[in-house]
């Protein structure tokens, strides 16, 4: 896992805030995971080929002063279909086998970063790239 150089933010403290705010955070990771696991799988790549152009999860954050806290979830998985993109954050889209996916993660994630936090939640993706979502929550 490649690691970008970052600002620290404590985001885990009792606080249900907060909690939810991870809930968003895990669940963007659960996905960019199961995208790479997906794309392993598909391409039928053998040990040698991953390792020549190995799965990344990139993690930034960073904490804008005087405006709020960024934190970008990026893969280099499979992207999402443009036709795709403008749904993801709808309840129950998803395209997950059932018992694996109920598509819910997204619109909560959507529900708590803007309609609690008056934050933002965005997708920039490309087919075949991969995929990176952007949140940033006001001060
Ligand atoms: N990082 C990603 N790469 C590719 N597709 C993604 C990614 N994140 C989300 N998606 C797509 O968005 C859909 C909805 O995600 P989500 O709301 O979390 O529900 P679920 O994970 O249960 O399917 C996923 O089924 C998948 O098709
Ligand atoms: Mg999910």
């Amino acid at each position: 896992m490649e690691t970008a150089k970052q600002d620290t933010i404590l985001i885990v403290e009792d606080n249900p805030t907060n909690i939810k705010i991870l809930f968003s955070f895990m669940n963007l990771l659960a996905n960019a995971i199961d995208a790479l696991d997906e794309d392993n799988l598909n391409k039928g790549l053998s040990y040698e080929e991953i390792k020549q152009n190995p799965n990344r999860l990139i993690i930034k954050t960073s904490v804008i002063k005087g405006a709020g806290v960024e934190i970008k979830i990026a893969d280099n998985g499979p992207g999402i279909p443009a036709e795709m993109q403008s749904r993801i954050f709808e309840p129950f889209v998803t395209t997950k086998p059932v018992g694996k996916g109920t598509g819910l993660g997204l619109s909560i994630c959507h529900d708590i970063i803007m309609e609690k936090h008056g934050g933002t939640l965005l997708c920039n993706s490309k087919l075949g790239e991969g995929t990176e979502f952007v949140i940033a929550i006001p001060q």
